[in-house]
């Protein structure tokens, strides 16, 4: 990361590996403010930051390097994206960073933020920066000048990436203008789309189930059936409560029928997705759990031993559902206005760890119960969820 302080690098560099870690690719960050609180203590004033201090600049350097060790060695036990989260501002400083990284035979590819717009930084240094251990207990008012001035120190140093430097990505006001140079390879482009659709404003996205259909009654997988009375009397309560909240969001459902019946009570336009289909159960399609044990025990003990690679015979397995879901996560992330999504249990346990940075192994498992709303709420760099159980309640 590249980019004065109050940009946005940390919210970016967070999303980045969430997304590429849903996406099943080894991702960590590594932020070097948190090895300077670590290591140097979180009170340091904004004179530390001044690039003329000779002391506070070796110190600095020191934990930097620090940070870069660890991400090195991290590389060494099998980590495949690593982001190095700094400031990172000067030409000399990437130099010396992007070469050792090089020389570890690693591909290095700049994502600089800048923000033209003061209003963005604003309200970035009152949502994340007041918050931070290096201001707790000091007056709102002074912790801003403070960070000021530490932001003034950096602009004095500031060298923005040039193109003789290698790949790099520069985002402008939150994906206002994204400029890209020497992007080349799977990675590194979807990298590109994926911050061109980044954005900062807060909204929720709500999740839930269908309501109850017949073939739940039954316990049979797949299918298209129709919603059992209790699933209309959920559908009925879910269009109740999202009119009591007073909020019109954008529905999403699939195409089977038993999500449309669901929308149907909200009286709001909905938008059919394909992909936000249940998991294709291929040859099971229409069994109970009971017939596919009883009449394919093979591939019930298979889906039992690993439940996230498992494939349907001629269906689809959680991390297909998974790679299916990208567009509709690159379209969650650039929608500004609420989502209420209406799904199924694979589904949406793939999107709740996207939304929640839930590990892939843990997809299959889950829980998204029947007749829950589930509101994911983006706070600063995670997500507040908060579950409302809707009439009728199910066993
Ligand atoms: C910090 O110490 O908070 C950030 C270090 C940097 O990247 O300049």
């Amino acid at each position: 990361m590249v980019g004065l302080p109050a940009r946005g690098k940390t919210h970016m560099a967070r999303r980045v590996a969430r997304y590429l870690r849903w996406l099943g690719v080894g991702t960590r960050v590594f932020n070097v403010g948190n090895y300077r609180r670590q290591h140097l203590g979180s009170r340091q004033p904004a004179r530390f930051f001044d690039p003329d201090n000779v002391e506070g600049n070796e110190a600095r350097a020191r934990v930097a390097m620090r940070a870069l060790d660890d991400m090195l060695a991290w590389f060494g036990s099998g980590g495949e994206v690593g982001i190095y989260d700094a400031t990172n501002t000067t030409r000399e400083r990437r130099r010396s960073l992007a070469s050792r990284m090089r020389a570890h035979g690693l591909d290095v590819v700049f994502v600089e933020s800048v923000c033209e717009d003061e209003s963005v930084i604003e309200s970035n240094i009152r949502q994340t920066k007041l918050h931070m251990p290096d201001y707790a207990g000091v007056a709102a008012s002074d912790a801003v000048s403070d960070f000021r001035a530490r932001i003034a120190h950096y602009e004095r140093a500031y060298e923005p990436v040039e193109e003789d430097e290698g790949a790099f990505v520069r985002v402008i006001d939150v994906g206002r203008k994204v400029v890209a140079h020497r992007i080349q390879g799977y990675l590194p482009s979807r990298l590109v789309y994926f911050l061109m659709n980044l954005h900062v404003v807060p909204r929720s996205i709500w999740l839930t189930r269908h309501g109850q259909s017949s073939f739940n009654v039954e316990d049979r997988v797949g299918g298209d059936p129709s919603l059992s009375p209790a699933g209309r009397e959920f559908a009925a309560s879910l269009g109740e409560h999202v009119r009591d909240s007073g909020i019109a969001p954008r529905v999403w459902i699939s195409t089977l029928a038993r999500t449309a019946q669901t929308a149907a009570p909200l009286g709001l336009p909905f938008e059919e997705w394909r992909a936000l289909d249940e998991i294709d159960s291929g040859d099971c399609d229409g069994m109970t759990y009971g017939e596919i044990r009883r009449d394919m025990p093979a591939e019930h003990a298979a889906r039992r031993e690993n439940k996230l690679t498992y494939r349907y015979p001629r269906g689809e397995s959680y991390l297909d559902v998974i790679r299916r879901l990208e567009p509709v996560i690159f379209e969650l992330e650039r929608e500004r206005r609420p989502v209420l999504v209406i799904a199924h249990q694979a589904v949406l346990r793939s999107l709740y760890a996207y939304l929640m940075d839930r590990a892939p192994s843990e997809v299959p498992y889950l829980p998204i119960p029947l007749h829950t709303i589930i509101k994911l709420t983006p706070i600063t760099y995670e997500c507040d969820e908060e579950r409302v159980a809707l009439s009728p309640a199910l066993a």
